[in-house]
Protein backbone atom coordinates (compact mmCIF):
# COMPACT_ATOMS: atom_id res chain seq x y z
CA UNK A 1 0.00 0.00 0.00
CA UNK A 2 1.38 3.49 -1.08
CA UNK A 3 2.01 5.56 1.85
CA UNK A 4 -0.99 8.32 3.02
CA UNK A 5 -0.25 11.95 4.12
CA UNK A 6 -2.26 11.80 6.97
CA UNK A 7 -0.77 14.85 8.91
CA UNK A 8 0.69 17.83 6.16
CA UNK A 9 2.77 20.17 7.45
CA UNK A 10 3.35 23.50 5.64
CA UNK A 11 6.11 26.47 6.00
CA UNK A 12 4.56 28.89 4.42
CA UNK A 13 7.41 31.17 3.07
CA UNK A 14 7.68 33.85 0.25
CA UNK A 15 4.72 36.34 0.84
CA UNK A 16 7.02 39.22 1.36
CA UNK A 17 9.21 38.70 -1.83
CA UNK A 18 6.12 37.71 -4.49
CA UNK A 19 4.44 41.00 -3.62
CA UNK A 20 7.96 42.94 -3.98
CA UNK A 21 8.35 41.44 -6.98
CA UNK A 22 5.02 42.83 -7.92
CA UNK A 23 5.70 46.30 -6.46
CA UNK A 24 3.72 46.08 -4.03
CA UNK A 25 4.02 46.07 -0.14
CA UNK A 26 5.11 43.47 1.95
CA UNK A 27 1.35 42.84 3.65
CA UNK A 28 -0.36 42.55 0.11
CA UNK A 29 1.85 39.17 0.23
CA UNK A 30 0.14 38.45 3.12
CA UNK A 31 -2.98 39.10 2.48
CA UNK A 32 -2.30 37.06 -0.91
CA UNK A 33 -0.62 34.50 1.21
CA UNK A 34 -4.37 34.31 3.46
CA UNK A 35 -6.24 33.45 -0.10
CA UNK A 36 -3.23 30.53 -0.42
CA UNK A 37 -4.19 29.27 3.24
CA UNK A 38 -7.92 28.89 2.20
CA UNK A 39 -7.83 26.82 -0.93
CA UNK A 40 -5.05 24.57 0.11
CA UNK A 41 -7.54 24.04 3.58
CA UNK A 42 -10.08 23.40 1.35
CA UNK A 43 -8.38 20.90 -0.93
CA UNK A 44 -6.93 19.08 2.29
CA UNK A 45 -10.74 18.86 3.53
CA UNK A 46 -11.95 17.38 0.31
CA UNK A 47 -9.43 14.58 0.44
CA UNK A 48 -10.31 11.83 3.01
CA UNK A 49 -6.65 10.32 3.44
CA UNK A 50 -5.63 14.16 4.72
CA UNK A 51 -6.59 14.12 8.51
CA UNK A 52 -4.30 17.06 9.60
CA UNK A 53 -2.73 20.16 8.25
CA UNK A 54 -0.39 22.01 10.41
CA UNK A 55 0.35 25.83 8.59
CA UNK A 56 3.19 27.85 10.11
CA UNK A 57 1.54 31.12 10.22
CA UNK A 58 3.36 32.70 12.92
CA UNK A 59 6.70 32.30 14.86
CA UNK A 60 7.92 32.90 18.01
CA UNK A 61 10.73 34.77 16.25
CA UNK A 62 8.52 36.87 13.77
CA UNK A 63 8.03 39.25 16.82
CA UNK A 64 10.97 41.04 15.34
CA UNK A 65 9.79 41.83 11.83
CA UNK A 66 8.89 45.58 11.46
CA UNK A 67 5.89 46.79 13.90
CA UNK A 68 3.82 47.44 11.05
CA UNK A 69 4.29 44.08 9.51
CA UNK A 70 3.62 42.22 13.21
CA UNK A 71 0.52 44.15 13.62
CA UNK A 72 -0.61 43.88 9.71
CA UNK A 73 -0.01 39.64 10.82
CA UNK A 74 -2.09 40.26 14.24
CA UNK A 75 -5.17 41.89 12.36
CA UNK A 76 -5.20 39.84 9.24
CA UNK A 77 -5.24 36.57 11.46
CA UNK A 78 -8.35 38.15 13.48
CA UNK A 79 -9.90 38.82 10.21
CA UNK A 80 -9.33 35.55 8.39
CA UNK A 81 -10.61 33.56 11.21
CA UNK A 82 -13.80 35.58 11.49
CA UNK A 83 -14.49 35.72 7.96
CA UNK A 84 -13.58 31.81 7.24
CA UNK A 85 -15.88 30.46 10.46
CA UNK A 86 -18.43 29.94 7.96
CA UNK A 87 -16.07 28.37 5.30
CA UNK A 88 -14.75 26.14 7.98
CA UNK A 89 -18.16 24.78 9.39
CA UNK A 90 -19.19 23.98 5.45
CA UNK A 91 -16.27 22.32 5.18
CA UNK A 92 -16.11 20.34 8.38
CA UNK A 93 -12.95 21.78 9.02
CA UNK A 94 -11.83 21.53 13.02
CA UNK A 95 -9.60 24.21 13.39
CA UNK A 96 -7.32 24.16 16.39
CA UNK A 97 -4.24 26.22 17.36
CA UNK A 98 -0.69 25.67 18.45
CA UNK A 99 1.77 27.57 20.03
CA UNK A 100 1.88 30.00 23.22
CA UNK A 101 -0.90 32.45 22.96
CA UNK A 102 -1.05 34.19 25.95
CA UNK A 103 0.95 37.02 24.27
CA UNK A 104 -1.69 38.11 21.77
CA UNK A 105 -4.66 40.69 22.43
CA UNK A 106 -7.74 39.99 23.96
CA UNK A 107 -9.91 40.21 20.88
CA UNK A 108 -7.55 38.18 18.63
CA UNK A 109 -7.57 35.51 21.78
CA UNK A 110 -11.15 35.66 21.81
CA UNK A 111 -11.58 34.83 17.95
CA UNK A 112 -9.40 31.92 18.02
CA UNK A 113 -11.13 30.52 21.04
CA UNK A 114 -14.72 30.73 19.79
CA UNK A 115 -13.82 29.53 15.91
CA UNK A 116 -12.20 26.54 17.88
CA UNK A 117 -15.13 25.60 20.12
CA UNK A 118 -17.60 26.36 17.33
CA UNK A 119 -15.88 23.56 15.06
CA UNK A 120 -14.71 21.20 17.50
CA UNK A 121 -17.23 18.67 16.55
CA UNK A 122 -15.95 18.78 12.78
CA UNK A 123 -14.04 15.65 11.27
CA UNK A 124 -13.09 15.77 7.64
CA UNK A 125 -9.96 17.90 8.61
CA UNK A 126 -8.38 19.44 11.26
CA UNK A 127 -6.46 22.76 10.09
CA UNK A 128 -3.92 23.92 12.90
CA UNK A 129 -2.87 27.12 13.09
CA UNK A 130 0.84 27.63 14.90
CA UNK A 131 0.71 31.00 16.42
CA UNK A 132 3.37 32.40 18.11
CA UNK A 133 5.11 29.49 17.68
CA UNK A 134 8.28 27.80 17.57
CA UNK A 135 9.32 24.04 18.39
CA UNK A 136 12.04 24.60 20.87
CA UNK A 137 9.57 26.79 22.73
CA UNK A 138 6.84 24.20 22.90
CA UNK A 139 9.20 21.57 23.51
CA UNK A 140 10.21 23.58 26.97
CA UNK A 141 7.01 24.35 27.59
CA UNK A 142 6.21 20.13 28.02
CA UNK A 143 8.81 19.71 29.76
CA UNK A 144 8.48 22.33 32.29
CA UNK A 145 4.66 20.68 32.38
CA UNK A 146 6.05 17.50 33.16
CA UNK A 147 9.52 17.61 35.06
CA UNK A 148 7.89 17.84 38.41
CA UNK A 149 5.90 14.83 37.93
CA UNK A 150 9.07 12.16 36.87
CA UNK A 151 11.17 10.78 34.45
CA UNK A 152 10.23 12.06 31.17
CA UNK A 153 9.56 9.62 28.38
CA UNK A 154 9.01 9.93 24.58
CA UNK A 155 5.41 8.99 24.70
CA UNK A 156 5.04 11.85 28.31
CA UNK A 157 6.99 14.26 26.30
CA UNK A 158 4.94 13.71 22.96
CA UNK A 159 1.82 13.41 24.65
CA UNK A 160 2.30 17.22 26.24
CA UNK A 161 3.20 18.88 23.49
CA UNK A 162 1.04 21.49 21.94
CA UNK A 163 0.85 18.95 18.78
CA UNK A 164 1.49 15.22 19.93
CA UNK A 165 1.22 14.04 16.20
CA UNK A 166 4.08 12.84 14.04
CA UNK A 167 3.99 14.42 11.03
CA UNK A 168 4.15 12.74 7.64
CA UNK A 169 4.78 15.08 5.18
CA UNK A 170 5.75 18.72 5.60
CA UNK A 171 6.78 20.98 2.67
CA UNK A 172 8.61 24.38 2.38
CA UNK A 173 7.70 27.20 -0.28
CA UNK A 174 9.70 30.11 -1.27
CA UNK A 175 13.32 28.08 -2.08
CA UNK A 176 15.12 27.59 1.38
CA UNK A 177 16.31 24.58 2.43
CA UNK A 178 15.45 24.84 6.80
CA UNK A 179 12.99 23.94 9.19
CA UNK A 180 13.36 27.01 11.13
CA UNK A 181 12.21 25.71 14.30
CA UNK A 182 8.56 24.70 13.44
CA UNK A 183 7.63 21.11 14.48
CA UNK A 184 10.59 19.82 14.96
CA UNK A 185 10.15 16.79 17.19
CA UNK A 186 7.00 15.85 14.88
CA UNK A 187 8.85 15.97 11.92
CA UNK A 188 11.53 13.45 13.25
CA UNK A 189 10.49 10.74 10.26
CA UNK A 190 8.70 13.37 8.10
CA UNK A 191 9.12 13.56 4.11
CA UNK A 192 10.68 17.19 3.73
CA UNK A 193 9.68 18.74 0.06
CA UNK A 194 10.91 22.56 -1.02
CA UNK A 195 9.50 24.03 -3.38
CA UNK A 196 11.00 27.29 -4.96
CA UNK A 197 7.28 28.29 -5.23
CA UNK A 198 6.36 31.81 -3.41
CA UNK A 199 3.32 30.72 -1.15
CA UNK A 200 0.56 33.03 -2.74
CA UNK A 201 1.37 30.98 -5.61
CA UNK A 202 1.51 27.41 -4.29
CA UNK A 203 -1.08 26.13 -5.97
CA UNK A 204 -3.35 22.98 -5.20
CA UNK A 205 -1.79 21.23 -8.66
CA UNK A 206 1.57 21.61 -7.02
CA UNK A 207 0.16 19.93 -3.86
CA UNK A 208 -1.57 16.80 -5.45
CA UNK A 209 1.93 16.31 -7.43
CA UNK A 210 4.09 16.42 -4.04
CA UNK A 211 1.51 13.91 -2.19
CA UNK A 212 1.81 11.76 -5.67
CA UNK A 213 5.88 11.96 -5.50
CA UNK A 214 5.42 11.61 -1.31
CA UNK A 215 3.65 8.39 -1.65
CA UNK A 216 5.82 6.73 -3.71
CA UNK A 217 8.72 7.10 -1.01
CA UNK A 218 10.15 4.25 0.63
CA UNK A 219 9.60 5.18 5.03
CA UNK A 220 11.84 3.10 6.98
CA UNK A 221 11.57 4.89 10.28
CA UNK A 222 14.77 3.18 10.87
CA UNK A 223 14.07 -0.35 10.25
CA UNK A 224 14.46 -2.16 6.81
CA UNK A 225 11.59 -3.11 4.39
C1 LIG B 1 6.47 33.99 5.46
O1 LIG B 1 6.62 34.84 4.34
C2 LIG B 1 5.15 34.11 5.97
C3 LIG B 1 4.84 34.49 7.24
C4 LIG B 1 5.83 34.85 8.25
C5 LIG B 1 3.46 34.61 7.69
C6 LIG B 1 2.53 33.59 7.13
C7 LIG B 1 1.23 34.26 6.93
C8 LIG B 1 0.36 33.99 5.95
C9 LIG B 1 0.53 32.90 4.99
C10 LIG B 1 -0.85 34.81 5.75
C11 LIG B 1 -1.79 34.85 6.88
C12 LIG B 1 -2.12 33.52 7.42
C13 LIG B 1 -3.35 33.17 7.80
C14 LIG B 1 -3.55 31.85 8.44
C15 LIG B 1 -4.52 34.02 7.62
P1 LIG B 1 7.71 35.97 4.43
O2 LIG B 1 7.04 37.21 4.87
O3 LIG B 1 8.83 35.53 5.32
O4 LIG B 1 8.17 36.08 2.95
P2 LIG B 1 9.64 36.43 2.44
O5 LIG B 1 10.53 35.27 2.82
O6 LIG B 1 9.45 36.52 0.96
O7 LIG B 1 10.04 37.72 3.08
Amino acid sequence: MSNQPRHIAIIMDGNGRWAEAQGKSRTYGHERGAESVRAITTYCAAHSDINRLTLYAFSTENWKRPKIEVEFLMKLLERYLKSERATYLEGNIRFEPIGDLSIFSKSLRNVIEDVQKATAHCNSLVQCLALNYGGRDEIVRAANTLCEKGTLTVESLNNALDCPHDVDLLIRTGGDHRLSNFLLWQAAYAELFFTKTLWPEFSTDELESIIKKFKTVERRFGGLN
